[in-house]
C-alpha cells in the first residue's frame, strides 16, 4: 500500500478485480524487461483528494487509512479490471473533412503516396481545414475527443499539420487549446508545420522549408501554442536534412523534438532522433539495427502506431520484439487522422500490438500508459496510478488484462475518471 492520506479522499475506487498500477518505475521509462512490468494488486483500491491520488493499495489497506469526504464519489467496481488511463502520443485529432472516399482507391490497389502525390491524402485534409474557421475545428476536435475519452485515454497529443500555410497552422493549434479548454482529456499540442509541403507552394521542399523555420515556428512559440515540434520524415517528403533542420529550429524556439520516421521505407529517421536526442521518433516500421540500438543509447522513446499498418494493409510491422530486445522503452498511439489511422481507440491499439507486434498484454499496457506518458513529457503527472499523480483511471468490462488485449473490436470500458472525477461511463453502467 503506498502512502496515507491527509485531508478526507472525494474519490474511492475500491474492488478493483486485478489493478494494474503501473506504478514503480522511478521516474524513467519502462524499456527491456520492465516493458512488462505493469505492477498487479489482486482486490485493489485508489483514492483521491481532488485530482490527485492519495492513497493506492489493496481495498482493506487503503479503506483502512482514508477518510471519506461525507459527499465523496465512492465506486464499487465489482472486480472488474481497473487500469490507468491510457495516454495517447500522437494523434492527428484536428482536422475537417474525411476521407473514406480514398478508401475504395486504397482497397483496388493505389498507393498511399500515389494518392498524396496527386493531390489526394493529407494534401485533401488541407483544403478542408483550410476553409474551416478556428470554431468549426475546435468542434471537430471536441466531439473526437469524447470518443476517445468513451475508449478510455485520458491524456492526448494533438498534431497540427493540415493548415501547411502559417494562418491556418495557428488556426489549427487555436482549435486545439479551445477544444482542450475544459475537456477531461488532458491535451499535448506538437507544431508539425513540416507534415507535407503543400501544393501551393510549387513542390519546392527547401521553400517550404525556410517558411516553418522562418515564419511559423517563431509564431507558434510566440503564442506558445504548443510544447513539441514534429516532422515527416520520409523518402519524398522530408529529407533528413531538411527535418534536421526544422527540428533544431523548434528547439532553439523552446519546442522539444520528435519526429516522424521510417514509415514507408527506411532512411535515418531512428539515427536522427537519436542523434537530435528526440523525445520519440515515431513510426519506425523500417528503423534499422543501427537506428534502434542509438535511439537506445540516447534515451529515446520508440512510439509504434499499428492501427496504421493493419489500416494501409502493410504487410510489415514495427520490430517491436527486436526493440524491446535491445531495451529500448516501446509507447503505443492510435495515429489517429482521416488518412492512415481512422480511429481513436487505444483498445483496439492494444489488441493490435499483441497480434501484430507480439507484445504481451502487459508490454503493451506499459506502453500505453507509462510510457506513452514518457513520451509527451506527462510521465510525472499521468501514467500510473501513484500516490501524487492524476486520478486518471478506467474500470473495464473485463475479469484481467488479457481479457482486455484479446476481446477486439468492441468498447469494453464501463466507466472512465479523469481528474479524480467521473468524466464517462456507459449509459446504464453502474
Ligand atoms: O502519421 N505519416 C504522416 N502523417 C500521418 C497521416 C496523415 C494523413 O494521412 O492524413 C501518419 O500516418
Ligand atoms: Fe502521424
Amino acid at each position: 500500500m503506498s502512502s496515507p492520506a491527509g485531508a478526507p479522499v472525494t474519490l474511492l475506487v475500491h474492488n478493483a478485480g486485478p489493478l494494474v498500477t503501473v506504478a514503480g518505475s522511478h521516474g524513467s521509462p519502462a524499456g527491456g524487461a520492465r516493458q512488462g512490468a505493469v505492477g498487479i494488486v489482486p482486490d485493489g483500491a485508489v483514492a483521491a483528494a481532488g485530482e490527485r491520488i492519495v492513497a493506492v493499495g489493496t481495498s482493506a489497506e487503503v479503506l483502512r487509512s482514508v477518510e471519506v469526504a461525507p459527499d465523496a464519489e465512492v465506486i464499487d467496481a465489482r472486480g472488474a479490471l481497473v487500469l490507468p488511463g491510457f495516454v495517447d502520443p500522437h494523434t492527428h485529432l484536428v482536422y475537417a473533412g474525411e476521407r473514406q472516399h480514398e478508401f475504395p482507391r486504397r482497397l483496388r490497389g493505389e498507393s498511399y503516396l500515389d494518392i498524396l502525390a496527386a493531390g489526394g491524402g493529407i494534401l485533401a485534409t488541407v483544403e478542408a481545414t483550410r476553409r474551416a474557421d478556428e470554431a468549426t475545428l475546435a468542434e471537430l476536435t471536441r466531439s473526437r475527443l469524447d470518443v476517445a475519452l468513451a475508449h478510455g485515454t485520458t491524456t492526448m497529443e494533438i498534431k497540427s499539420g493540415y493548415g501547411l500555410d502559417t494562418t491556418s497552422e495557428l488556426k489549427q493549434l487555436r482549435a486545439v487549446r479551445r477544444a482542450a479548454s475544459g475537456h477531461a482529456i488532458d491535451v499535448v499540442p506538437t507544431f508539425m508545420g513540416a507534415h507535407a509541403v503543400p501544393a501551393t507552394a510549387g513542390r519546392d521542399a527547401d521553400a517550404y522549408v525556410e517558411l516553418v523555420i522562418e515564419e511559423m515556428i517563431p509564431a507558434v512559440a510566440a503564442e506558445r501554442l504548443a510544447r513539441f515540434c514534429d516532422v515527416f520524415c520520409e523518402h519524398g517528403v522530408f529529407s533528413v536534412e531538411q527535418s534536421r533542420r526544422v527540428l533544431q529550429a523548434g528547439v532553439a524556439a523552446g519546442l522539444r523534438p520528435k519526429l516522424h520516421a521510417d514509415e514507408l521505407a527506411g532512411g535515418g529517421g531512428a539515427e536522427l532522433a537519436a542523434e537530435l536526442r528526440a523525445v520519440s521518433a515515431d513510426h519506425l516500421v523500417h528503423a534499422s539495427e543501427a537506428g534502434i540500438a542509438a535511439m537506445a543509447a540516447e534515451g529515446v522513446l520508440a512510439v509504434l502506431l499499428p492501427g496504421t499498418t493493419f489500416a494501409l494493409m502493410g504487410r510489415d510491422y514495427a520490430p517491436a520484439r527486436r526493440m524491446v530486445e535491445a531495451g529500448l522503452p516501446v509507447a503505443l498511439a492510435t495515429d489517429a487522422n482521416p488518412g492512415s489511422s481512422p480511429t481513436e481507440s487505444m483498445q483496439i491499439i492494444l489488441n493490435l500490438a499483441c497480434l501484430q507486434l507480439r507484445l504481451s498484454p502487459a508490454e503493451a499496457v506499459v506502453a500505453a500508459t507509462l510510457n506513452a506518458a514518457h513520451a509527451v513529457g506527462m510521465a510525472d503527472t499521468v501514467g500510473s496510478l501513484e500516490v501524487g499523480k492524476r486520478a486518471d483511471l478506467v474500470i473495464y468490462d473485463a475479469p484481467d488484462l488479457d481479457y482486455l488485449a484479446y476481446h477486439y473490436g468492441t468498447n469494453l470500458a464501463r466507466r472512465v475518471v479523469a481528474g479524480g472525477r467521473t468524466a464517462w461511463t456507459r449509459t446504464g453502467a453502474a
